[in-house]
């Protein structure tokens, strides 16, 4: 595993961050997930474009540039060697004395690590996952992607004690998106998923999810869904850069469609498996 910190690559057991780091006390921080395929980061530019995005909203110094970036990327894949890689990318206001208002001073505290990738089993891939709704508590600018991640991290540990796949939040009787995922579904033949806009993150496999969708003609609302919509969709699917494009099969205990991942969910997924190959 490859271990990167404020512009270095250092061994593993040496990648610490002081206990006065911004990130650890408040989680005053942004960070990206990015995946390799056969080695090349997937989709790297439009990642950096909202760490960047990301950072700037929390008025946060973005240290590096993109070129820079990219150089330590292709680096730690190298030295890693792995199959497939995932890459995390983090940078927190710096380290300070306890105080919540932003140090005068402070350097940000940008990490970076690089680790072996376990695909989804094509099983789990080729049936559908379960879901659950949980209620979205998170605040209102979830279009940045900040480690704040705590109503996540809950509702993920929800659905992992419930034995199902993903938490899907919904916020006020609506929709928003998965704990680590967008959320998609058909109704009618038309693909319907939640506005870009503050109460999801806008992702990136999404937009590549719903270019091809425009490609095949599919055509595409960005609207909330109800959850009693959600329940009565003809398919459910997930996105994200770990899931990929995943058909949901059950939300808490109701079929989704014939309990199976649906055509456009399938078509989707083999246009990526496609894209990505
Ligand atoms: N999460 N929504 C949320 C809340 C997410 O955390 C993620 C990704 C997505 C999908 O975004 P993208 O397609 O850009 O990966 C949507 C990453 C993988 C994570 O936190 O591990």
């Amino acid at each position: 595993d490859i271990a990167f910190i404020n512009g270095r690559f250092v061994p593993w057991e040496d990648a610490t961050v002081p206990i006065e780091d911004r990130g650890f006390q408040f989680g005053d921080g942004v960070y990206e997930v990015i995946r390799t395929y056969r080695g090349m980061p997937f989709e790297l530019d439009a990642h950096l474009r909202r760490l960047d995005r990301s950072a700037a909203e929390l008025q946060l110094p973005s240290p590096y540039r993109h070129a820079d970036w990219r150089a330590w990327i292709d680096a730690g894949i190298e030295q890693a060697g792995y199959p497939e890689a995932k890459i995390y990318l983090q940078i927190t206001r710096g380290v300070a004395p306890r105080d919540h208002a932003f140090p005068a001073d402070a350097r940000p505290t940008t990490v970076m690590t690089i680790r072996e990738l376990h695909p989804l089993p094509d099983d789990t891939r080729s049936r559908g996952v379960k879901a659950k709704t949980v209620e979205d508590l998170r605040w209102g600018r979830c279009d940045i992607k900040s480690v704040n991640l705590l109503p996540n991290v809950l509702a993920r540990q929800d659905a992992k004690r419930a034995g199902v796949f993903e938490a899907i939040l919904v916020k006020d009787g609506w929709v928003t998106e998965g704990s680590v995922s967008n959320v998609l579904a058909v109704r009618q033949g038309r693909i319907v998923t939640a506005p870009e806009g503050p109460r999801i993150l806008s992702g990136v496999t999404r937009h590549v999810v719903l270019e091809l969708a425009r490609k095949e003609a599919f055509p595409i609302e960005e609207r909330y869904l109800s959850l009693p919509d959600l329940y009565a969709a003809d398919e459910v699917f997930l996105t994200g850069t770990t899931v990929e494009v995943l058909g949901v099969i059950d939300i808490d205990g109701r079929q989704i469609g014939a309990g199976v991942p649906g055509a456009i969910t399938t078509r989707l997924a083999a246009q990526w498996a496609a894209m990505t190959a």
